[in-house]
């Protein structure tokens, strides 16, 4: 279980943070839901899962990473959000536990139906949140293995009456993940927020290469940014 407190060092992204806070109160309550957090390298996405992490008080919480060199791994990136689950395997349908043990290679067999493996998962996912809400973070999603990209798309369709929520963080949008709810993270005001952020730690050099950076902000010079910053940030 979580029991930090949200970081307090995230700057801004109000918005962001309470469109995330509100996805797990929905869980909590028993409306699941998916959020796909996508944007730039580097525009703050991993932060704003963690934030999610610390924020979902009183959950289980499941991950999983995209690994590029893991690309051609069928359910690679499922079997490393399914593990912590699979201890409710037995509770599981015979044809769901088969499909299953093959996709995860605890058994020999025939590829299995993607729809079996599908419905396995979200069987576990669904007793792993039965006394308490569960979060799934599935970060660098653009390295998905395709299998696990598409089961997952699969999941995060049938969690309406579940206590999950699943959050997705991706550079670009997966082919599967197209179509899902998501939160776009922007790069300009990454920028704005990060230089901010440096300036105000009075890591003023730092904070100085952040600005020279990215274009938009090179005229500006480091006293007009800080006071536009101002204005768009608050606290
Ligand atoms: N709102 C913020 N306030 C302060 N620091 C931030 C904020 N957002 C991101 N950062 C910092 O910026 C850096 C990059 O953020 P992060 O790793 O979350 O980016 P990312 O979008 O996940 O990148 P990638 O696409 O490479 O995975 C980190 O050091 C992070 O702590
Ligand atoms: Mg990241």
């Amino acid at each position: 279980m979580v029991t930090r407190e949200p970081r307090e060092q995230l700057l801004g992204r109000q918005r962001e943070r309470e469109v995330l806070e509100r996805l797990l109160e929905a869980a909590r309550g028993g409306r699941g839901g998916v959020l796909v957090v996508h944007g730039e390298p580097g525009v703050g996405k991993t932060a704003l899962l963690e934030y999610a992490v610390e924020a979902a008080r009183g959950f289980r919480v499941a991950r999983a990473v995209g690994v590029e060199g893991e690309m051609e791994l069928a359910y690679a990136a499922l079997q490393q959000l399914s593990s912590p689950s699979l201890d409710f395997l037995e509770r599981l349908p015979d044809p769901q536990r088969d499909a299953l043990a093959v996709a995860f290679g605890l058994a020999a067999g025939r590829a299995p139906d993607p729809f079996l493996v599908g419905l396995a998962v979200l069987g576990l996912l669904s007793e792993a949140a039965a006394d308490r809400p569960l979060l799934c973070v599935v970060d660098d999603a653009q390295w998905l293995d395709r299998a696990s990209a598409r089961a997952l798309a699969f999941i995060a369709r049938r969690l309406l009456a579940e206590k999950i929520a699943l959050v997705f963080g991706a550079r670009q949008l997966n082919d599967a993940l197209v179509g899902l709810p998501e939160l776009h993270v922007d790069l300009a005001r990454a920028h704005l927020l990060y230089g901010e952020w440096l300036r105000r730690e009075r890591r003023r050099v730092d904070a100085r290469n952040e600005l020279r950076a990215h274009e938009l902000f090179s005229d500006f010079g480091m006293e007009a940014f800080a006071e536009r910053a101002r204005v768009e940030l608050p606290g």
